[in-house]
């Protein structure tokens, strides 16, 4: 089946989009992007992805060509016409096009993207393999908060750890652990659920926000603080919540 592409509100194979070579995501990394689920054709929590990519977006002063309504909307759209049930939605934002110059051009129209992904099932928590972390200094800027398209710390921690034979790498700033490449981290020490406060330094992730409102339901008391290096092989658990892996269970950190 061809695979599409949504550009700009006009829908296109992906083989025949041409993006120009002067965008500014391409030549400064100068955007931010959305990973959305989708179950059964429905999207998941996809208010809060649309939130999190207008706050991504005033962060560092793009502003969106649309309504979160009406992107909603186009993305509700698409994923009906790619013909896939179960997948993600890669969406991404640039500043858009102009002669290259480190300066931002005052007049310049946004690139807005996104095309989908079959994605398989994931594992229930507990069965399976588990994932293994490998720690790796976080050497990313302070505004972690942003969700931008400069992931090159984040990828080549991610392969780092892969290259180590971990699965994902687990970012240490300063002695603590902030959060993993691709994924935020959970602890679970005595009864409590612990993990680092969102901001400078983590992803406010969707589905850790998802995991703390379960957790508030369920009355499970949760710490939102650094925890040390050293406390994370220690913990009683360690889990990891992304939009595409969902809660995964660490079964390694380090060679523990
Ligand atoms: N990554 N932290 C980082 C650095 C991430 O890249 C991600 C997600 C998360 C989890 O956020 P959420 O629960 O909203 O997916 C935390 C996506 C999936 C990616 O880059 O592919």
């Amino acid at each position: 089946m061809t695979e599409l592409l949504w550009l700009n509100g006009e829908i296109l194979s992906m083989s025949e989009a041409h993006l120009n070579v002067e965008d500014r995501g391409f030549q400064f990394a100068d955007g931010v992007y959305e990973v959305i689920r989708f179950y059964h054709g429905m999207p998941f929590t996809l208010d809060l992805h649309l939130e999190r990519l207008w706050k991504s977006a005033v962060g560092i002063q793009i502003t969106p060509p649309m309504t979160p309504d009406s992107l909603g909307d186009q993305i509700g759209d698409f994923i009906g016409k790619t013909g896939i049930r179960d997948g993600m939605i890669y969406l991404q934002l640039t500043r858009g096009v102009s002669p290259r110059n480190h300066l931002i051009p005052d007049e310049i129209a946004p690139t807005l993207l996104f095309y989908a992904r079959p994605l398989p099932p994931v594992t229930a928590p507990g069965k399976g393999e588990g994932v293994s972390l490998l720690s790796i200094p976080d050497e990313r800027w302070k505004r972690c908060w942003v969700k931008s398209i400069a992931l090159l710390p984040n990828v080549l921690a991610k392969n780092a750890a892969v290259a180590a034979g971990a699965d994902e790498a687990a970012f240490i700033d300063l002695g603590f652990v902030t959060e993993c490449s691709t994924s935020n981290l959970f602890a679970v020490i005595g009864d409590k659920l612990v993990t680092h406060p969102v901001g400078t330094k983590v992803l406010p992730g969707i589905t850790r926000q998802v995991v703390l409102e379960v957790a508030g339901e369920l009355g499970i008391e949760v710490d939102e603080r650094a925890i040390r290096e050293e406390e994370a092989p220690r913990a009683d658990e360690l889990f990891i919540t992304s939009t595409t892996r969902e809660i995964s269970w660490v079964a390694r950190w380090n060679d523990t």
